[in-house]
């Protein structure tokens, strides 16, 4: 056994030391987004592949017998390249993730379907916003550039974004709800804007826009081809157990 883990968000790490711990064979691998990544208990390797054909042969080279995609919700390509390659590789993948954020009494969510829904979703007059969407997707918020912009980041970006009125904070989650009060509070935010990430790590300012009565503008996930997926470390274990590749299965 081989296991790739695709890498870069708490999940993973949590598989990566499981498999460490349990001295079963696996590569973890990052896209190279932050500056210093968590280090893994894994042999690591950092940057892309090179679309579906490089992951394929990434495979084949390092002998990969099962892919666990444990990336982002929000990684769409890498998730969309992990089906294709294991497919054309005729290895298992697995995805690893969180479930989706449930609005909860109180809140006051308005749910669209991807950043530029997010974007025409502001269009009214100039609030305070805490923009919670990572760096890569900042500039589509310059078509509303009447609303300051509270950016919550955990690198801080090469080119400043092309935001008029912004404000960069550099913080890595987890975050408490404390915290992320005092944040709201401080700033004088009047309108949350995220992901639909789901986890631990980055829910507590979910919980104070709802102490506050703040409206957030919920962006959810995008759709992925079906794919076999689970929710936690230990079905990702016994996946693996239950699960061979092609070539074990026939002896070769
Ligand atoms: N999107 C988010 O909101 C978000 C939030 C938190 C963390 N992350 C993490 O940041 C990383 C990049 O996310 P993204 O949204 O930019 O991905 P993406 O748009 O789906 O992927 C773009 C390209 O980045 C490379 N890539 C992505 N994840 C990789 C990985 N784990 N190992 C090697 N290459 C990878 C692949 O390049 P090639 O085509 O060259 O192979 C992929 O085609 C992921 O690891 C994800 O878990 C993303």
């Amino acid at each position: 056994m081989n296991v790739l883990i695709l890498g870069g968000t708490s999940e993973a790490s949590a598989l990566a030391a499981a498999l460490a711990e349990r001295g079963i064979p696996a590569l973890f691998s990052y896209a190279g987004r932050v500056a210093i990544p968590k280090t893994q208990p894994l042999p690591t390797r950092v940057g892309g592949f090179g679309g579906v054909e490089g992951l394929t042969a990434f495979v084949a080279d390092n002998r990969i017998t099962h892919l666990v995609d444990a990336t982002h919700p929000f990684a769409e390509q890498m998730s969309c390249h992990a089906i294709a390659a294991a497919q054309r590789s005729g290895i298992p993948c697995l995805a690893l993730t969180r479930p989706p954020w449930q609005p909860q009494a109180g809140d006051r969510w308005q749910r669209v379907a991807g950043v530029e829904a997010a974007v025409e979703a502001l269009s009214g007059p100039a609030e305070r916003i805490l923009l919670a969407i990572g760096r890569q997707q900042l500039a589509a918020f310059a078509a509303q550039p009447q609303h300051h912009y509270l950016l919550r980041l955990v690198d801080a970006p090469a080119v400043p974004p092309p935001l008029p009125h912004h404000r960069v904070i550099l913080e890595r989650g987890p975050f408490t709800l404390d915290g992320d009060l005092a944040l709201l509070r401080e700033h004088g935010i009047e309108r949350v804007v995220c992901k639909n990430a789901g986890g631990a790590g980055a829910i507590a300012k979910l919980s104070a826009a709802r102490r506050l009565g703040l409206p957030v503008v919920m962006i959810e996930r995008p759709a992925l081809p079906s794919r076999q997926e689970v929710h936690a470390v230990e079905a990702v274990l016994s996946w693996l157990c239950h699960t061979s590749a092609p070539d074990t299965e026939r002896g070769v």
